[in-house]
């Protein structure tokens, strides 16, 4: 699993625990320094198991819980904002967001990390389609971490989410069925057009992604370094200038730790893979391109 999943995961043990707990946390877990949980990375599921069974007896808080509570942090921190800011800035509503997760989540099996991330299903029950039936069908069996991901889609628009499970895979069925349905009006259906820009401009820092996109091509084989990127980017950057010069007034070229932010956001959402995962990667070898958008 995606270690993002477990870099949010601590921040929100420390943040709703204590640094204390979480280094009691890191102790039992056998977690030293240099095992610390890696964005880019991926890691066995079974850590997750783990450091959620840790987490439970250390704080008399059920897994369920945790997970639910988890899964509204993740859709509110600014940390995945940052990583997957290119998705965020493409809905507007918690039923937007939703859908949208589906197609991304499915994007993300695309790549070569042997993600498994869970596919939705849903049908509606309503004609606005606010009310829904949504299918989750996962060997992980984290529902609660869905059902949290939805109160958090819910809330980072100011709308309210009503989620009852009527069946559960933990509970023997074959899958999770969810009602799900989405009250009160999103903050983006009064903003003006130039508030929503902003903050789609804040969220997905689209330019150089898009810039950083246009130099890679889907055969593995025309993979690209990060030096060569660099150049395409100079090559091709034209009017755009990262933001910090634009403040001061000068222009100058994009930075290449400003590249490697983008791409690891951009390998985040599924839409750029590489070769991190692989024996002897090093920053200098890595090579990357982009995942096919189709199967
Ligand atoms: C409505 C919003 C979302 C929902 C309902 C949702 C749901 C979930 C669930 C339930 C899992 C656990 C994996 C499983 O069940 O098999 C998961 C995994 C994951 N999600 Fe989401 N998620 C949402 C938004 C996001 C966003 C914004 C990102 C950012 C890119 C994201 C990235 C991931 C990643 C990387 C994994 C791990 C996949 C793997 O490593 O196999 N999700 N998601």
């Amino acid at each position: 699993m995606k270690g993002i999943i477990f870099v949010v995961w601590e921040k929100y043990f420390a943040e709703r625990f204590g640094s204390r707990m979480l280094a009691s946390y890191r102790e039992a877990l056998n977690e030293t320094p240099d095992k610390l949980p890696l964005v880019g990375k991926t890691y066995p599921d079974e850590w997750l198991v783990q450091g959620l069974n840790i987490a439970s007896s250390l704080t008399s808080v059920s897994e369920d819980r945790l997970l639910i509570e988890y899964g509204r942090y993740f859709m509110l921190d600014n940390l995945v904002e940052h990583l997957c800011g290119y998705l965020l800035a493409q809905a507007w509503t918690g039923y937007d967001l939703l859908l949208l997760m589906r197609d991304a989540h499915a994007q993300m099996r695309r790549t070569p990390d042997g993600l498994m991330p869970p596919l939705f299903n849903y049908e509606f029950l309503s004609k606005d389609r606010h009310h829904m039936m949504l299918t989750y069908d996962s060997h992980r069996h984290l529902c609660a971490l869905l059902e949290g991901c939805i109160y958090g889609a819910a809330e980072r628009f100011g709308e309210r989410a009503y989620v009852h499970e009527h069946t559960c895979q933990k509970r023997g069925d074959a899958v999770c069925r969810f009602e799900v349905r989405f009250t009160g009006e999103s903050w983006a259906k009064r903003a003006t057009p130039q508030k929503i820009k902003q903050e789609k401009d804040r969220l997905s820092k689209r330019k150089l992604s898009d810039l950083i996109l246009s130099t890679l091509t889907t055969d593995q084989a025309s993979s690209l370094t990060l030096a060569d990127i660099q150049h395409a980017v100079e090559q091709r950057q034209g009017p755009y200038f990262p933001e910090i010069y634009q403040k001061q007034h000068t222009s100058g070229p994009v930075h290449v730790l400003q590249i490697h932010n983008e791409l690891a956001r951009l390998q985040q959402v599924g839409l750029v893979s590489s070769t991190l995962n692989q024996m002897g990667d090093t920053l200098e070898s890595r090579r990357y391109w982009r995942s096919p958008t189709r199967d």
